[in-house]
């Protein structure tokens, strides 16, 4: 497949034309900037599923979606020409993200257009769940005239706990001024100093918990954030406390949110968002009187889907074009023969970045990159990028880009450091990277075999030969005969699979440091068998 710069090349000279495939309801404003562009031809035509869809987008290059499309591996199999997946609005949890890349398809979204107004129905549904407004209104249409049951509570004074201080947490927080609000922050991947907003006071999310008379979430959905909300953490909070959910459903746990309303600690809860869209008409979250509710509406306001109709279709044009690829959530944006070069060590640097992550502990202070060898002819900004792309994508979701991934790092207080050498040691081309957190500095180095397939060579002090590839068991032990034997016998009885494994020690009887890789998934209860060895000292997973 070219690149999208060849691409872009071929397409100046020969006037190529590009089908444009419209999947979802988009605002009219991409629709005719599409149509207005030269060399696009667009079809519009929102609604279709399963093989209807997939007999559509056939001879599509690029396809344009909101939530409602659900861009499955099928779907993207069928797609044969697809070069680019442009996604109006910020989740891609509707996009096979891993089917894409694999094709060397673009997914891109815009992730600003809607913060405004995701910011406001927050607001809308503090107010309402305040003054109980949708309740008081089906009542009064009733012929009713109830005065003393819809008395409500006021905002002034009262404590709003803000769990995710991104865009739209910022936004949240900014209105909260205006009714004299106390605003306490959790968000444990930016550093207060780092936030110029006054008025805030950042927490743990145990101890916001316990101060908040209202809880909202503005996190993405990710494996931290399923369930962040639950049992434990309604039972630390203020009884008559209310629960605002416009971000995804499964942040709060809809099961233990019902029973902490009905137990009464939970006054009311404001839910835009759910575990299954749409939710089942007797789900009883629904059926609850101090329960309101929208149909995913965050984004749904004249200006919102103006702005990301038009973002989406220019980004998809302009990387069409081979111009320009903005908000890339997958693909590092890269001129022809850097990417030719580049490519591979992008997702190198990527895998570091991600390994760091989910190994090692604590906010994150500053990254130090040190690149070496002949692949420093090359700018290796694009490295970074990928780099902090995947130390950040565990914590910011899908909204971290390839493009953003350095303003978000340093937004955050992050320092970094890029070096270069042409200096070699003991590996021809590599990558090393130290980065230090609230709790120490972590190294890890990676390099390319055969100047294509990405390996972990050394974390820490350990000399490795791992492959950063799908779920990996990260087991620091006791460097002691029958540690491999003990874990393959859990691993083997519960059906997973050793698909590679490296191993590394400092010295012969102490503490050595394993990578396995197995096939599919390590569920829960094996984690925590493998944890009772006694070799074992401790044990991560780690997802590439
Ligand atoms: P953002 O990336 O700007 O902010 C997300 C913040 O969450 C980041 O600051 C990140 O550090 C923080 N975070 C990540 N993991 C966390 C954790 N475990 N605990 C606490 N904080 C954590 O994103 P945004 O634009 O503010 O959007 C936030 C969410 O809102 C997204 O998931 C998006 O899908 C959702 N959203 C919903 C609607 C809607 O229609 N209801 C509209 C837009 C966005
Ligand atoms: C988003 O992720 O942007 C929101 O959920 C809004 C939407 O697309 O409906």
């Amino acid at each position: 497949m070219p690149t999208l710069a060849e691409q872009g090349e071929k397409s100046r000279v020969t006037q190529e034309t590009f089908n444009v495939f419209v999947s979802d309801k988009l605002d009219a404003s991409g629709l005719r900037f599409l149509e207005q562009t030269n060399g696009i031809r667009v079809s519009n035509k929102p609604g279709l599923k399963g093989q209807e869809l997939k007999d559509a987008i056939r001879g599509a290059d690029a396809i344009i979606i909101r939530s409602e499309t659900k861009v499955t591996r099928e779907v993207i199999e069928a797609a044969v020409r697809l070069k680019i997946i442009g996604r109006a609005g910020v989740g891609v949890d509707n996009v096979d993200l891993e089917a894409a890349t694999k094709r060397g398809i673009i997914v891109m979204n815009t992730p600003e257009g809607n913060t405004k107004s995701t910011a406001e129905l927050t607001w809308s549904m503090i107010l309402a769940l305040s003054r109980k407004v949708p309740q008081a209104f089906v009542s009064l249409r009733q012929g009713e005239w109830k005065r003393s049951q819809f008395t409500g509570a006021e905002l002034y004074r009262k404590a709003i706990g803000i769990i995710g201080f991104g865009r739209i947490g910022r936004e949240v927080a900014r209105f909260a001024a205006a009714f004299g609000m106390k605003v306490v922050v959790y968000d444990p991947f930016i550093s207060a100093e780092s936030v110029k907003q006054v008025n805030v006071t950042f927490a743990p999310l145990n101890d916001l918990l316990k101060q908040a008379d209202y809880v909202t979430v503005h996190t993405p959905l990710t494996p931290e954030t399923t369930n962040l909300i639950g049992k434990e953490q309604f039972a630390l909070m203020k009884k008559g406390v209310r629960i605002v959910n416009c971000a995804r459903g499964g942040i709060v746990n809809e099961e233990a949110l019902l029973s902490a309303l009905n137990e009464g600690r939970v006054a009311g809860a404001a839910l835009d968002v759910f575990i299954e869209e749409p939710p089942k008409k007797d789900n009883p979250l629904l059926q609850h009187p101090a329960v309101i509710g929208t149909p995913h509406l965050g984004a749904a306001t004249v200006e919102a889907q103006e702005n990301v109709s038009l973002e989406v279709a220019e980004q998809v044009v302009d990387a069409l074009f081979g111009k320009e690829i903005r908000n890339s959530v997958n693909i590092p944006s890269l001129d022809a023969e850097s990417a030719r070069v580049l490519r591979p060590w992008a997702v190198l640097t990527e895998k570091l970045g991600l390994l760091q992550a989910q190994l090692f502990e604590g906010d994150v202070k500053r990254v130090e990159i040190r690149y070496s060898g002949e692949v420093t002819a090359y700018k290796m900004a694009p490295l970074t990028a990928a780099f902090l792309k995947g130390l950040l994508s565990p914590m910011c979701g899908e909204s971290v880009n390839f493009i953003n991934a350095i303003p978000t790092a340093r937004e955050r207080g992050i320092t970094i450091d890029e070096s270069t050498t042409t200096a070699t040691e003991d590996f021809a081309n590599a990558v090393a990277v130290h980065v230090t957190t609230s709790s120490g500095t972590y190294f890890v180095m990676g390099t390319l075999f055969g100047n294509k397939e990405a390996r972990i060579v050394r974390i820490g002090d350990y000399d490795m030969d791992a492959i950063p590839h799908g779920t990996v068991l990260a087991v620091t032990n006791d460097d002691k005969p029958g540690f491999i034997g003990e874990i393959g016998t859990i691993l083997g009885k519960n059906g997973v699979n050793i698909a590679e494994m490296t191993l590394g020690r400092r010295q012969e009887g102490k503490t050595a440091f394993a990578m396995i890789n197995v096939d599919g998934n390590v569920p829960a209860k094996v984690l925590e068998e493998i944890r009772t060895l006694k070799k074992v000292q401790a044990v991560k997973i780690v997802r590439f």
